[in-house]
């Protein structure tokens, strides 16, 4: 594991930026994992001006890691509405070439199931870039005694919907479902970043890299993966 501590959010969000760009610079028609959250908001715009500079984005692949069950693409919150907002409508992108779990799809099961067979069409995953949740999740796996391994349909936890709430007129219109990766789709991507901002989400970092492997913190999977970067913009002593 390598732990890349930056001195702030716009040091991590460009050397999370660069850490990308350098991926697609070598393998243009990579295939990432996308994160959605504020955490890669600055990755996206850092992003951004890269490809104002010359990165090439056309040949690259993309999968979201969840979307909420429930809100049409076109929903402010939705995260279709998340990407277009902060990466995909600034850079040449084919549409083809992105991807976004369906949350409004009749048949939810066999949504998970066609998103799971296009990732393993496209030939897996290059880099998955993460995020991580106040309680530990990644994606929207929730801490629970068992873990989804395949994309698949959750419930979402009251922590989360509290602290997703913020993003929502009101904690009611929060989304109760949505689909994600699963762990298994998490880890088997050849490179995993997981990117961590803001000295609240310390102790459950330092849990999840450093404590017991539990499906009651899911990011502590992670560290069965060979290749992983964490970057955060706080320090990260060991457990003691
Ligand atoms: C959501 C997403 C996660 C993300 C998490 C943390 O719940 N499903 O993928 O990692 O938010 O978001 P933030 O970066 O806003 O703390």
């Amino acid at each position: 594991m390598r732990i890349i501590v930056a001195d702030n959010y716009k040091e991590l969000s460009r050397w999370s930026a660069q850490f990308v760009a350098g991926l697609i610079r070598g393998k243009p028609n990579c295939v990432l994992g996308l994160p959605t959250g504020s955490t890669p908001i600055g990755i996206y715009s850092e992003l951004v001006q890269l490809y104002e500079q010359g990165l090439d984005l056309r040949y690259t692949e993309t999968f979201n890691l969840d979307e909420y069950v429930g809100l049409p693409p076109s929903h402010p919150q939705s995260y279709h509405s998340f990407m277009q907002e902060h990466l995909f409508r600034h850079i040449d992108h084919p549409s083809s070439h992105y991807h976004i779990p369906d949350g409004m799809a009749a048949d939810l099961e066999g949504e998970c199931q066609r998103y799971e067979e296009m990732i393993l069409a496209a030939g897996g995953i290059d880099l998955m870039v993460l995020g991580l949740g106040p309680n530990g999740h990644i994606g929207f796996n929730e801490p629970d005694s068992h873990l989804g391994t395949k994309t698949h349909v959750v419930s979402l936890t009251r922590e989360t919907i509290q602290a997703n709430a913020r993003f929502f007129r009101e904690e009611k219109e929060v989304p109760r479902k949505a689909i994600t990766m699963g762990v298994g789709s998490i880890m088997q991507a050849q490179e995993i970043l997981l990117v961590v901002s803001g000295t609240g989400k310390r102790e459950m970092l330092r849990q999840a890299l450093f404590g017991e492997v539990t499906t009651r913190i899911p990011a502590s999977i992670l560290q069965l993966h060979p290749h992983i970067v964490v970057v955060t913009d706080f320090s990260l002593e060991p457990l003691g």
